[in-house]
């Protein structure tokens, strides 16, 4: 017989060595025999036994003969294997000028936040502001709202009508007040926060030196608010105090950060110092 292309024989241990995965559960099942060279006459019995175990194992429903082994839980639905993940169904992430997109909050879910009801922000976000404030001022600091919720509407005045009476070019406008629709005021989770005994540094960067500021750097996070332009941010906007966002709920932190860890700082946009 011609042993060209048959293995030689592989040494058999006498102790075999433990496995972790039983036979009968991997993938490949080790067929014991399967190193062991046999006269012909056995190796063609061995076929014709294994074809007959084959079609009773078709006709009875056993898995056959080095087939995967699936376990019951492989045989139930699988929808995280079959379904697209989460990234996948994510919209692309659009991005201008450094600034993420936001859709409009539903107005349904708004809630005044000023005496005057002008002021509204997401119901969640509006709470947790109302306690904030109550929290800060039982230690003297009264923060005051200065703009939440903006429409589209609303924020294409402050960037359109002001770069025009300004005479800025899009990105110097961009660099303090994002586009219409890319605005984080648009979804009702952000704010603009003053200091309401010193209303001279509202929405100016000496806000820093107020004692609101601080007391917002050491408390907000309790709050669930963040800082959403810090000095040198890498959406290169400048940097913003007084700009708070909520990022308590899985809605709001998906708002913010699915659109962050998509999205790249837009080339035209990089990072500058304030
Ligand atoms: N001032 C921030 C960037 C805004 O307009 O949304
Ligand atoms: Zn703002």
């Amino acid at each position: 017989m011609d042993n060209a292309g048959i293995e030689k024989p592989l040494k058999v241990p006498e102790t075999p060595p433990i496995d972790d995965i039983p036979v009968a559960l991997r993938d490949n099942p080790v067929v014991e025999s399967q190193n062991r060279l046999k006269p012909a006459w056995l190796i063609g019995g061995l076929l014709g036994l294994g074809g007959l175990a084959f079609i009773f194992g078709m006709l009875l429903g056993a898995p056959a003969p080095n087939s995967k082994v699936i376990s019951s839980e492989q045989t139930q639905p699988r929808p995280t294997q079959s379904s697209p993940s989460a990234t996948e169904t994510q919209p692309p992430v659009r991005t201008l000028l450094g600034h993420f997109a936001y859709e409009e909050a539903p107005k349904s879910d708004l809630e005044p936040i000023s005496s005057d009801s002008r002021l509204r922000l997401r119901k969640v976000a509006a709470k947790k502001f109302q306690e904030m404030v109550g929290a800060a001022r039982q230690s003297g600091v009264i923060l005051v709202p200065i703009s939440a919720f903006r429409s589209l509407k609303e924020q294409q005045h402050l960037f359109f009508d002001i770069k025009a009476e300004r005479g800025q070019d899009a990105k110097t406008r961009a660099e303090v007040s994002a586009p219409p629709g890319y605005s984080e005021h648009h979804t009702g989770y952000a704010l603009d926060i003053g200091d309401g005994k010193v209303p001279a540094t509202d929405v100016n960067p000496n806000f820093e030196h107020t004692a609101a500021f601080k007391w917002l750097q050491a408390n907000a996070t309790h709050f669930s608010f963040e800082m959403s332009f810090p000095r040198n941010n890498t959406q290169g906007v400048s940097y913003e105090p007084w700009h708070w966002r909520y990022v308590g709920d899985q809605q709001s932190l998906e708002t913010f950060y699915q659109a962050k860890k998509l999205g790249v700082p837009s080339p035209e946009s990089p990072v500058r110092s304030p």
